[in-house]
């Protein structure tokens, strides 16, 4: 992060200043997840386009605190729907101070958020952020029509990934952008950019969820599994398994339960994990190629080095 370790210092002193309220247990929610830290990578995204096209101010840094802010709202209403306890190496915070708290601390980060956006006085970001928020809204609902269904198939699978996960990656890759007062060209090569990566980011999660590390990750894995969530290992196990493959995977999905070591069994059968890896590959793929537009930094090379890491992750 070299290139910008400044400026995420910058963004993380934005971040703390912005949890401050009157409110005592706002305050204690909001330092309880922020303190546990995060990869940061959104605003890492934002802050590098910008700077990649020739940003000089400062208002990304405000910026670049709104997106995660809103994608820390998002995972205290996302531990309450999924009913995790673990998130970045803790207790969630619903485990820790209830669902009521986690979801209404929830509330007051996207509030605050739109009142940063709004001092940002830009109005081309603010409805570039406020659509997304609204997009992965709808993409945490869409993914709760499809839980328990085993007829999920690859197109309603990817609207939920790039909704729920894409989208923000988007927002923020776009935001540098338009910040740097960049071409149109680039504004939409630093979307699609986002885009891919966001997608092949959360292809990696859902292949985490089966082989990842919970002490690397920070979060409980199997989880998928448990909840009946038919993310693409399962759909692929579906589409070229056998018969007894397919009717496994279908039961777990059901019912959320059943022989999961015979899944996992399925799994490895049909290297539907490998699928999904390649998948992820090429999402990445194509936001290396969407770089293209870009003129070359040391800015740009840690743009490259995310496509990398969207894909080689273990956390
Ligand atoms: C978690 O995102 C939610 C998903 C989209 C999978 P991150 O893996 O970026 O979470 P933190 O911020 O690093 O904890
Ligand atoms: C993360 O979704 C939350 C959003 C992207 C809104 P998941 O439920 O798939 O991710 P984890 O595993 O809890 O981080
Ligand atoms: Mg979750
Ligand atoms: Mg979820």
């Amino acid at each position: 992060m070299s290139p910008i370790s400044d400026d995420m210092k910058a963004v993380d002193a934005v971040i703390r200043a912005r949890l401050d309220s009157d409110v005592v247990l706002i305050r204690t929610i909001g330092e309880y997840i922020v303190g546990a830290g995060g990869k940061r990578m959104r605003p890492a995204l934002l802050l590098l386009v910008a700077k990649a096209l020739g940003y000089q101010g400062s208002t990304h840094h405000l910026l670049a605190a709104v997106v995660e802010f809103i994608h820390t709202a998002t995972l205290l209403h996302d531990d309450v729907v999924d009913e995790s306890d673990l998130r970045r190496g803790r207790s969630t915070a619903n485990a820790m101070f209830g669902n009521a708290a986690s979801v209404l601390v929830g509330d007051y980060l996207y509030s605050r958020s739109f009142e940063m956006m709004v001092e940002s006085d830009s109005m081309h970001a603010m409805s570039v952020l406020s659509a997304a928020t609204t997009v992965i809204a709808e993409g945490e609902v869409l993914q709760l029509l499809n839980v328990h269904d085993p007829d999920v198939s690859l197109d309603r699978y990817l609207q939920v990934v790039r909704y729920k996960t894409a989208k923000l990656f988007e927002a923020a890759a776009q935001v540098g952008a338009i910040v740097a007062g960049a071409s149109q060209a680039q504004q939409t090569a630093a979307a699609t950019y986002g885009r891919h990566i966001g997608t092949a980011f959360q292809l990696i999660d859902d292949v985490l969820d089966y082989t990842g590390d919970a002490e690397a990750l920070g979060k409980n894995v199997g989880d998928d599994l448990r909840e009946g969530k038919p993310t693409l290992p399962l759909i692929r196990v579906m589409e070229i398994g056998n018969a007894e493959q397919r009717q496994l995977v279908q039961d777990a999905i059901r019912h959320g339960e059943g022989d999961f070591a015979a899944v996992a069994q399925a799994i490895r059968d049909t290297d539907a994990l490998g699928y999904t890896r390649e998948a992820a590959v090429a999402e990445a793929e194509l936001a290396r190629q969407a770089l293209a537009e870009f003129p070359a930094s040391a800015h740009q090379e840690m743009l490259l080095s995310f496509c990398a890491f969207a894909v080689e992750r273990d956390r």
